[in-house]
């Protein structure tokens, strides 16, 4: 008879991770790759004691109270709005993450996407593969500067640091910062960042970098109040979540040249994009690929993997959300 556990794991990951957590458990897969609806997730989690998730995969507590045998859940992925966290610490079931794996890869995103924003690369790309290019013009896709320019971040967690260590030290520029909380001043040194309002940041970035977690208070952080506040010159990258920044408003704003231009990895409803940001040509636009190193990728599944042996062997887990569960389910 089996008695080892079952796990389930939602999306497909690296054949090796797979294999490794078949030493553990009984291992369904999710070859297919095609999100789960709900229900069919709850089904798939019947007699399942834990679950490799992605954002795709929303743990509520409908799901906890169908799927009692479930003790835990990590996710692969940093951000983790896909989990309401109070619910499965009142359930019992701890929740993971994976931090820090991904928080250079992320930057060298967030900073990639800022610059092909600022100087318009895919836009002019567009245009010469389009067979527009039929001649050099000495104003031909001038974009904005980056170097020594002011380099806004909207949320100063790791990924933030390391985007603000990039633009001064990197590209010299002059880095401002808002968050829920300010920095200690060694940090702040470290990446040569000043905290300012979040007026300021929004006044005074010529780029701004979304960095923040989604949840109800940061939901259209970004809207249109907060687009007029910001430069016409400036640019915009968001690689946090959709639902920080109200896509539609941003869509008018770049239409009617009040914002220079955007760069955007993640957005509200995706993968569905609102389709006014397909219409407008000063906008960069990615498929949620920031962490989408192999390395990074991999790293970041590897971690998953641990977490899950590591609960359902040892009682603890290496990257925990909710740590010191008061009734864990056992
Ligand atoms: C993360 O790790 O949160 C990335 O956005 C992938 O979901």
């Amino acid at each position: 008879m089996n008695q080892r556990p079952a796990i389930l794991i939602a999306r497909a990951v690296f054949p090796d991770v797979v294999a490794r957590l078949r030493e553990h458990f009984e291992v369904e897969t999710n070859d297919e790759d095609a999100p789960f609806t709900p229900a069919q997730l709850i089904e798939r989690l019947q007699g399942k004691v834990g679950v490799l998730t992605t954002g795709s995969e929303r743990i509520d507590a409908a799901l906890l109270a169908a799927c009692p045998q479930l003790k835990v859940v990590c996710n692969i992925a940093v951000g983790y709005n896909n989990f309401d966290v109070p619910a499965m610490t009142a359930a019992g079931v701890l929740a993971t993450n994976t931090p820090d794996v991904l928080t250079e890869t992320t930057a060298d995103f967030g900073f990639a996407l800022l610059m092909a924003t600022a100087r318009r690369i895919t836009e002019s790309e567009h245009f010469l593969r389009a067979g527009q290019w039929n001649r050099w013009a000495l104003d031909m896709f001038a974009g904005a500067e980056v170097h020594g320019s002011t380099l806004g971040i909207l949320g100063m967690g790791r990924i933030g640091q390391a985007i603000a260590r990039r633009g001064a030290h990197g590209f010299g520029m002059n880095v401002i910062y808002h968050n829920r909380s300010r920095l200690d001043a060694e940090s702040e040194a470290a990446c040569r960042a000043r905290y300012v309002s979040k007026v300021e940041l929004l006044q005074q970035a010529d780029h701004l970098v979304l960095v923040l977690p989604y949840s109800t208070e940061s939901h259209h952080a970004i809207g249109a109040a907060e687009l007029a506040q910001m430069k016409p010159t400036a640019t915009l990258v968001n690689i946090a979540r959709g639902g920080i920044v109200d896509d539609a408003a941003l869509a008018v704003a770049l239409r009617e040249k009040r914002l220079a231009a955007a760069g955007l990895d993640v957005f509200e409803g995706e993968p569905c994009v609102h389709p006014d940001l397909l219409d407008v040509p000063n906008v960069v636009l990615t498929p949620h690929i920031a962490s989408a190193t192999l390395k990074t990728r991999r790293a970041m599944a590897d971690l998953a993997a641990d977490n899950l042996i590591a609960y359902l062997g040892r009682g603890e887990a290496l990257t925990p959300l909710n740590a010191g569960l008061p009734n864990p389910r056992c």
